[in-house]
C-alpha cells in the first residue's frame, strides 16, 4: 500500500469519527480512494480547454453559479432537454448565453475511463469552475466534494433564482439572503464579472438608460451596441484585464465603469460602496473573500449519501 493511500485511509476515517459519521456530507478527501486521479485529470483538461479559448474559464464559473443557485448544486444545469424532459439550458437566463457543456463532457469520460461510475457531474463542474479561476490569475481553495446528481431540473425555478442583471441591490441581497450568502458574499461573488463577455441585450438598459455611469464608458459600450439592434453582439465584463481573474471589476464599479445595472448597485451610495472601495484597493481581500464565498456557493443544498445519482453521461438522467 502507497504512503499516499495510507494516508488517504487514515485521513478518512479520521474525519468521519470527527463527524459522527451517520450522517452523509461533503468532504475533501471523499474520492481519495476510489478516484484519486480526479483532480488532476479536471486541472488538465481545463488547462487544455483554457489553451483552446481563454473565456472557457469564465463560461464554466458561471454554468457552476447558475448550477448552485437552482436548487443546489447538483448538476441540474447540465442536464438536455428531450422529448419528455424540460431542463434548465433553455430558461431566460441560460438559454443563448449558458455554455461550456462540451468542456464538462470531455472531462467527464476522462474521468469515467480513468473511474467508472465514481464522480458526480456536479463535482465536476464544482472543480472545473475553481481551476478556471485559478488558470486566469486568480485564487484557489480546496472544493468539498461528495455531490450527487439531479434526476430532475426546473426550467420555471432557474428563471425565478438566477438574478437578472436589471436587478436592484435590495433584490440582489434578498436573492443571495435565499440561497444563504450574505450581501459580502454578494459582493465578493459579483467579482466573478471580471472575466468574461455579455450580449448587448443584457446592459443596454444601463448604457443608454441609467444616469450612474462613466459617459466615456457609456460612448464606448454604445458603439458595439447600439439602441435598436445588435443585441448578441458581445462586449466584456471587464473593460480593463477581461482575461484576468483580478480585482479590476472593483476598480471599475468606482469609476462608474460597470457593465450591468446589477453590477453598478453595488457601487452606488448603497451599503456595499465600503467594501467595493476596499476590494479596489485590496487584491488580497478580494482573493481570500471570493474563495471563501465560492466556498459557501458549493455547499448549497447538495444531494448525498443515496439521494440523486452518480450519472453516466452529463447530459441525461441514468
Ligand atoms: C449578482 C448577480 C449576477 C447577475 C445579475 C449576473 C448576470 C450576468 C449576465 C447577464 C451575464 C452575461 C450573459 C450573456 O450575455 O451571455 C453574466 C456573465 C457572467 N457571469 Fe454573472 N451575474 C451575477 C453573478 C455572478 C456570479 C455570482 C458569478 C460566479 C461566481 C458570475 C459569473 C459570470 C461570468 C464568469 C460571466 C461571463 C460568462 C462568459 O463569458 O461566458 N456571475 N452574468
Ligand atoms: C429606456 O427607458 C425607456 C423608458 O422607460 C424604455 O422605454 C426603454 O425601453 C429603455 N431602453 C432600454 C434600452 O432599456
Amino acid at each position: 500500500m502507497s504512503t499516499f493511500t495510507k494516508l488517504c485511509i487514515t485521513l478518512s476515517i479520521l474525519v468521519s469519527l470527527l463527524a459522527s459519521s451517520t450522517n452523509a456530507h461533503l468532504t475533501t478527501n471523499f474520492y481519495c480512494q476510489t478516484c484519486p486521479s480526479l483532480e488532476t485529470i479536471v486541472r488538465n483538461e481545463m488547462i487544455k480547454a483554457i489553451k483552446k479559448e481563454t473565456r472557457i474559464g469564465a463560461s464554466i464559473l458561471r454554468l457552476f453559479f447558475h448550477d448552485c443557485f437552482v436548487n443546489g448544486c447538483d448538476g441540474s444545469i447540465l442536464l438536455d432537454d428531450t422529448g419528455s424532459f424540460v431542463g434548465e439550458k433553455n430558461a431566460i437566463p441560460n438559454k443563448n448565453s449558458a455554455r461550456g457543456f462540451e468542456v464538462i463532457d470531455a472531462i467527464k469520460t476522462k474521468v469515467e475511463a480513468a473511474c467508472s461510475a465514481t464522480v458526480s457531474c456536479a463535482d465536476i463542474l464544482a472543480l472545473a469552475a475553481r481551476d478556471g479561476v485559478a488558470l486566469l490569475g486568480g485564487p484557489t481553495w480546496t472544493v468539498p466534494v461528495g455531490r450527487r446528481d439531479a434526476r430532475k431540473a426546473s426550467q420555471s425555478d432557474a428563471n425565478n433564482q438566477i438574478p437578472r442583471p436589471t436587478s436592484d441591490l435590495a433584490t440582489l441581497i434578498k436573492q443571495f439572503q435565499d440561497h444563504g450568502l450574505t450581501p459580502t458574499d454578494l459582493t465578493a461573488l459579483s467579482g466573478a464579472h471580471t472575466i468574461g463577455l455579455a450580449h448587448c441585450s443584457t446592459f443596454k438598459g444601463h448604457i443608454y438608460n441609467d444616469t450612474n455611469i462613466d459617459s466615456n464608458f457609456a460612448t464606448l459600450r454604445k458603439k458595439t451596441c447600439p439602441i435598436s439592434g445588435g443585441d448578441t453582439n458581445l462586449a466584456p465584463l471587464d473593460v480593463l484585464t477581461p482575461n484576468n481573474f483580478d480585482n479590476n471589476y472593483y476598480k471599475n464599479l468606482v469609476g462608474f465603469k460597470g457593465l450591468f445595472h446589477s453590477d453598478q448597485v453595488l457601487f452606488n451610495k448603497g451599503s456595499q460602496d465600503n467594501l467595493v472601495r476596499a476590494y479596489s484597493t485590496n487584491g488580497a481581500k478580494f482573493s481570500s473573500d471570493f474563495a471563501l464565498a465560492m466556498i459557501k456557493l458549493s455547499k448549497i443544498s447538495p444531494l448525498l449519501g443515496t439521494n440523486g445519482e452518480i450519472r453516466k453521461n452529463c447530459r441525461l438522467v441514468n
